[in-house]
């Protein structure tokens, strides 16, 4: 039974390492419903934040996707991937030799995880909008506050309003650019919002609202 809370006061957050790591197991990775064969959005606006190539780079929730194996691509060198499910980082694993030295797979809870050095930029595509209720987002939060610079940037995508209001059998809370500036927070700057009309392996259509960020405080 997943437990909301930990030894040492940090929170849990979301539905937990057993239902994520089933879904995981259940489909190979480009059938997951949010599978990108490139994530175009993610890279474009990380682009826009002038995040050098030595800089440090988080992709919180990253699961399977391929945006650390475009990164590696693009130049970066310092690049971190956090998910509480093991299985999805096996896949990323599994892919093999292009995800080399600068690479690191953590498995954790975003609510638990805290890093030594802190990062550049933040990165979560549909993860927190599966943080239904307010400590779960203020969870989220303080890991965004603990592990970010003081001028880091977060790219944060959401289902839009016009998005499912559920996933992997979970109900999610949809964002506007209003109540995603709101949700973050007066510590954090918009730069820019983008929409963007995800095609699913099937063939469906899921709606994401994409938004840069700068923290100012
Ligand atoms: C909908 S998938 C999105 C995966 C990836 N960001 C993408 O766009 O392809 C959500 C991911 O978040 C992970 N996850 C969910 N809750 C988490 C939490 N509290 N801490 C860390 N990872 C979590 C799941 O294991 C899953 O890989």
């Amino acid at each position: 039974m997943w437990n909301n809370g930990s030894m040492d006061g940090r929170a849990h957050l979301g539905a937990g390492p057993e239902h994520w790591n089933g879904v995981h197991e259940r489909r190979p990775p480009d059938q997951l419903t949010w599978y990108q064969p490139s994530p175009r959005q993610s890279l474009e606006l990380i682009e826009l934040a002038g995040v050098q190539p030595s800089q440090r780079i988080v992709d919180v929730g990253g699961g399977s996707s391929r945006l650390c194996d475009e990164l590696i691509v693009a130049g970066y060198q310092d690049l971190t991937v956090v998910d509480v499910s093991a299985v999805a980082l096996d896949h990323v694993r599994a892919r093999g030799a292009r995800t080399a030295d600068s690479l690191t797979l953590i498995e954790s809870d975003i609510g638990e995880f805290r890093s030594t050095n802190r990062f550049d930029l933040w990165h979560d595509r549909a993860v927190f909008h599966f943080l239904i209720g307010e400590d779960e987002r203020q969870g989220y939060l303080d890991s965004l506050a603990a592990n970010l610079t003081h001028h880091g940037h977060v790219v944060l995508a959401t289902f839009g309003l016009q998005g499912p209001d559920t996933c992997s059998g979970l109900p999610v809370r949809k964002y506007g650019p209003d109540g995603l500036e709101v949700a973050l927070g007066d510590r954090f700057e918009p730069l820019t919002f983008r929409e963007d009309a995800h095609t699913t392996p099937t063939g469906g259509t899921q709606h994401f609202l994409y938004g840069l960020f700068r923290r100012i405080g």
